[in-house]
């Protein structure tokens, strides 16, 4: 199954297989993925804004069951993003990471996060991966009901605000700190299924 998609490249759906567009694929963690894993986690910048931080490959392939747990239970729909490169399109390594999380009983509700490694950002990754899912999760899948798509960030994460602005998350509130896990204040952006 094929959508159009808003920068007019053709975008294919494949269940829980994975998601293509021309220059990324989006598909399920797979355990071989643990050293990039480990090796993203280094970053400062994704141990500043992520609470979750991935020391070494126990911890990692941990997290990568609970990521096939939470598709197993239709809870969440966790993607690794790669690239695609050469005239194959073959697929490298994985650059960032993007999840749907529900956070009601019904799964009309979820939340969105993401993060890319350091060497590729700035390149449209993730306003691009966010879009595909966005659009997907609250359009053409049939796993969740969702309605409603929250994506939260602290207020002096600008990259991570601009992201969601390109992607129409609309600004719906500021969140005051809950420290110690969320320091700062944060921002509640919201993308609705404007179809339902
Ligand atoms: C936020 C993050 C995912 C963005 O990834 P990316 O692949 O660079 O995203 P994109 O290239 O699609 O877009 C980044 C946008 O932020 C802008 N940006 C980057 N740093 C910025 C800053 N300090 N202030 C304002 N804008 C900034 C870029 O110019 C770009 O906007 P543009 O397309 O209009 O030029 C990445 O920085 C990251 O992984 N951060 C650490 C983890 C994180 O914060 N995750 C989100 C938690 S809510």
């Amino acid at each position: 199954m094929t959508q159009q998609h808003p920068w007019g490249v053709m975008v294919e759906i494949l269940g829980h297989e994975g998601i293509s567009t021309p220059a990324l694929r989006l598909r399920p963690w797979r355990t071989e993925d643990a050293v990039a894993l480990v090796a993203a986690h280094r970053d400062p910048l994704l141990r500043r804004w992520l609470t979750t931080s991935l020391a070494s490959g126990t911890e990692a392939r941990r997290w990568i069951d609970d990521q096939s747990e939470g598709w197993a239970t239709g809870v969440r729909f966790s993607f690794a993003i790669l690239e695609c490169r050469g005239k194959n399109g073959d697929a490298g390594r994985p650059v960032g990471h993007i999840a749907v999380t529900a956070t009601d009983s019904s799964k009309t509700l979820a939340t969105v996060g993401y993060w890319t490694s350091a060497e590729v950002r700035g390149r449209g990754i993730a306003g691009r991966a966010l879009e595909v899912v966005s659009r997907w999760a609250l359009g053409s899948q049939r796993i969740m009901p969702l309605t409603r798509l929250d994506l939260l960030h602290a207020v002096d994460n600008h990259a991570s605000c601009r992201v969601a602005e390109k992607c129409r998350y609309a600004l719906r509130s500021i969140l005051p700190a809950q420290p110690p896990a969320f320091p700062r204040d944060g921002h509640l952006h919201v993308r609705i299924n404007s179809d339902a």
